[in-house]
């Protein structure tokens, strides 16, 4: 099938690789014409694993195209996927406008019966309006909405291209589900659900799955805190809920939060949803208070254990919202790091992927790319992401090069016996702390 993508972010570009490596025609173009010229010279705007590599056989193999020029993607598209960014406005409503003039542009330039596909993380109700916008070019028909949410997430948006667990679209249109339901046949594996049901239905269970995932983790975090509290093991206790199949252990490690593209903005936008819908559900706002705490727990840690900060040097370990990114959007290793500065402190971070973005955010942090260079003169460490490249750092070295020997560990990465047995102070999340 000829396959139209507006937007190349982690979403689009992932979905139109996929699509051309099952075998469509797919042209992808984007507002941003530098990130079409990088493209066609080889190169990726974002880092994700095992994406280059398909980006690369799609555009060897043919099937895959970019253009700077969005009419020509969409000419001759019989589907036509909006993934274009819908960020946060002041108020936590989704900004839209890009949404809109995406649809705005298939409406003035698809050629023939063609199926706009809302990709992005919209709120309820945006189907409606891409609707009424397509209609006021084409009154023939032709032009159908269908939202089909994407569920990827960032450092495995390939794999759950390939393999995804569910496949949602929602549709009031018989032909546009006739047409999803052939665009998708060959990644329906064994392990995929697909689901259909009507538009507003698609969107609703969008902002529902993230939301209740942002729960999880910050009920993990809530937990966390009791635990410190009470000379408990968070990492015992959500094993043991996770064991219960109805619960499940998935999105329960407590950390120093969420963080990304997704979570933050979609819970804001579904909280801004609800009300305007009628609905108070204050459990939202709480959702994201309690991801706030565990940045705010992590800082009282490090001020707690080296008092002042003035004139302090505190090295962040991870810079990326997780692993296996470079993306630093409401990352919160930033959110701490802010603190810090605020506080009097230098902060040095590093990061296997995200030093550049990290350092174009937060100008004031000193970006290093080496960990023991990071490490050296510290009065205290803090690991923000779980990246692998941490995890295998060598102990003996970190004792050596850091001025004090403290660790303070927003990600649980360490064991408690083998950080005594190196000699640190090692404050853990959830977990008792050791100190020599
Ligand atoms: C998420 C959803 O998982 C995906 O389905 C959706 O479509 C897009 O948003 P993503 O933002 O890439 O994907 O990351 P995810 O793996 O869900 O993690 C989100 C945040 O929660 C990260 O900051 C991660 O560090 C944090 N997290 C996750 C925890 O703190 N604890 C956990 O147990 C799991």
């Amino acid at each position: 099938m000829k396959v139209g993508v507006v937007g190349t972010g982690h979403v689009g570009l992932p979905t139109a690789a996929t699509l051309a490596h099952v075998g469509h025609e797919v042209m992808a173009t984007d507002a941003d014409g530098d990130k079409i010229d990088l493209l066609h010279r080889g190169g990726m705007p974002f880092f994700e694993p095992g994406l280059e590599e398909l980006v690369r056989a799609g555009v060897e193999g043919g099937r895959l195209r970019f253009t700077a020029d969005p009419p020509g993607a969409l000419r001759e598209a019989q589907v036509a996927f909006l993934c274009v960014g819908t960020p946060p406005r002041a108020s936590g409503e989704a900004n839209l406008i890009a949404v809109e003039q995406s649809a705005d542009l298939v409406g003035r330039h698809a050629t023939g019966p063609t199926v706009v596909v809302e990709k992005s993380t919209v709120p309820a109700g945006t189907a409606a309006r891409i609707s009424e916008i397509l209609a006021r070019h084409r009154s023939d028909g032709q032009l159908s909405v269908v939202c089909n949410p994407e569920f990827l997430r960032e450092g495995n948006a390939v794999e759950d291209s390939l393999r995804p667990d569910r496949i949602l679209v929602g549709s009031d249109s018989d032909e546009a589900l006739a047409v999803m339901r052939e665009l998708y046949a060959p990644l329906v594996g064994e392990g995929t659900t697909w689901i259909e049901t009507d538009l507003q239905t698609a969107e609703l269970a969008k902002h529902a799955s993230n939301a209740f995932l942002a729960l999880k983790v910050s009920f993990a975090n809530a937990l966390a805190r009791i635990a410190e509290a009470a000379g408990a093991d968070v990492e015992a206790v959500t094993e043991v809920m996770g064991a219960d199949p109805r619960i499940g252990k998935a999105h329960l490690s407590a950390g120093l939060g969420y963080g990304g593209s997704c979570f933050p903005k979609d819970l804001l936008a579904f909280e801004r949803l609800t009300s305007r819908l009628g609905y108070d559900f204050p459990l939202l706002r709480e959702i994201a208070r309690i991801n706030q705490e565990a940045v705010d727990a992590a800082f009282r840690k490090v001020e707690e254990v080296l008092w002042n900060l003035e004139g302090k040097r505190v090295a962040l370990l991870g810079l990326a919202f997780k692993p296996g990114t470079d993306d630093i959007r409401y990352a919160p290793a930033l959110g701490l790091a802010d603190q810090l500065l605020e506080a009097g402190a230098a902060v040095a971070g590093y990061d296997p992927q995200a030093g550049p973005n990290a350092k174009a955010e937060l100008p004031g942090l000193e970006v290093i790319d080496d960990p023991y260079v990071a490490l050296s003169g510290a009065d205290a460490a803090v690991v923000c992401t779980e990246w692998d490249e941490i995890k295998a750092l060598d102990l003996g070295r970190v004792r050596e090069v850091m001025r004090l020997p403290i660790v303070v560990d927003g990600r649980n990465m360490f064991d408690s016996a083998k950080m005594a047995e190196h000699g640190f102070t090692y404050l853990p999340t959830g977990r008792p702390p050791v100190r020599p």
